[in-house]
């Protein structure tokens, strides 16, 4: 007999933000499971067993229609053993491509099998005020759409029925990951050094030095956490991509489940 799944293990990566928000409103739809989480946004995953009582979700921004690479690798050492778990990926308007498909392929690797996946949209990293893109997403709207997704997940685990193949979106080979030259925001000259942009940054890239803002280019994946989280505003990410963008991917998408 399948052992009852009571308990939820969350997971998320979520530099801006909007991931974590997606996470949260689907784990409240899921109200027969007692919820732990681990936001994976500053640190790897302890290397962990997820046991077959409990429910693994992980949350995971789209970057470059695949999974933020730095999401992968702090999720990499958390193991199932035919575990059920879900897939989300979050996106900034444009199009998920492969990351929903990457993030199923990378679950089963891990040796959990996917019973529910799901694309929500949140603001684009890149929009700006003035070129605003998915801006305040996850809206309401989404967020009553995450929990409702949530529902659909408890009523699954209650039918204990979750072993057939699920099937999501996607293409092999994946969508190529493209070399850029190393860049990064910057922060402008009225800075006063508050430092909220250190503490926000998930691969440590900005450090204090000289009574100056550095940024290690190298280090930065171009979260635009730094940006998003500045009190001042007077952190700049100047990228032609916010206008391409704006221009092109401002119709509202909406939220996609596959269960
Ligand atoms: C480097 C980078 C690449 C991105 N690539 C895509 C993309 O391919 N498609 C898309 O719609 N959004 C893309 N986005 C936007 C993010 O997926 C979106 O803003 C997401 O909500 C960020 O999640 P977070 O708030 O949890 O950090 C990208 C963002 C960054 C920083």
């Amino acid at each position: 007999m399948q052992t009852p799944v009571n308990q939820t293990k969350l997971f998320y990566y979520s530099p801006t933000g909007t991931s974590k928000k997606i996470a949260h409103a689907v784990c409240k739809g899921i109200t027969s499971n007692q919820l732990s989480e681990t936001d994976l946004t500053f640190m790897e995953a302890q290397a962990e067993q997820i046991h077959d009582n409990q429910l693994a979700i992980f949350v995971m921004p789209v970057y470059a229609g695949r999974i933020a690479p730095t999401a992968l690798q702090r999720m990499s050492g958390i193991q199932g053993r035919n575990t059920p778990a879900v897939a989300i990926v979050v996106y900034g308007n444009r199009h998920y491509d492969d990351a929903l498909l990457e993030l199923c392929d990378v679950l089963k690797q891990q040796g959990f099998t996917p019973i529910a996946a799901a694309a929500f949209i949140g603001e684009h990293s890149f929009s700006r005020k003035e070129m605003p893109v998915a801006a305040g997403r996850p809206d309401e709207c989404d967020l009553s759409i995450a929990a409702q997704f949530g529902e659909k997940i408890a009523e699954k685990l209650q039918s204990g029925d979750f072993y057939q193949e699920l099937t999501v979106p996607g293409n092999y080979p994946y969508k190529e990951a493209r070399q850029q030259p190393p860049m990064a925001p910057e922060s402008s000259e009225n800075c006063n050094l508050c430092g909220t942009c250190i503490e926000v940054c998930p691969t440590r890239a900005i450090s204090l030095s000289d009574n100056r803002i550095v940024t290690d280019a190298a280090a930065c994946t171009l979260c635009c956490a730094c940006v998003k989280y500045c009190p001042q505003e007077t952190r700049i990410f100047n990228t032609p991509f916010t206008k391409f963008l704006y221009e092109n991917f401002s119709s509202r998408r909406e939220p996609e489940w596959f269960i």
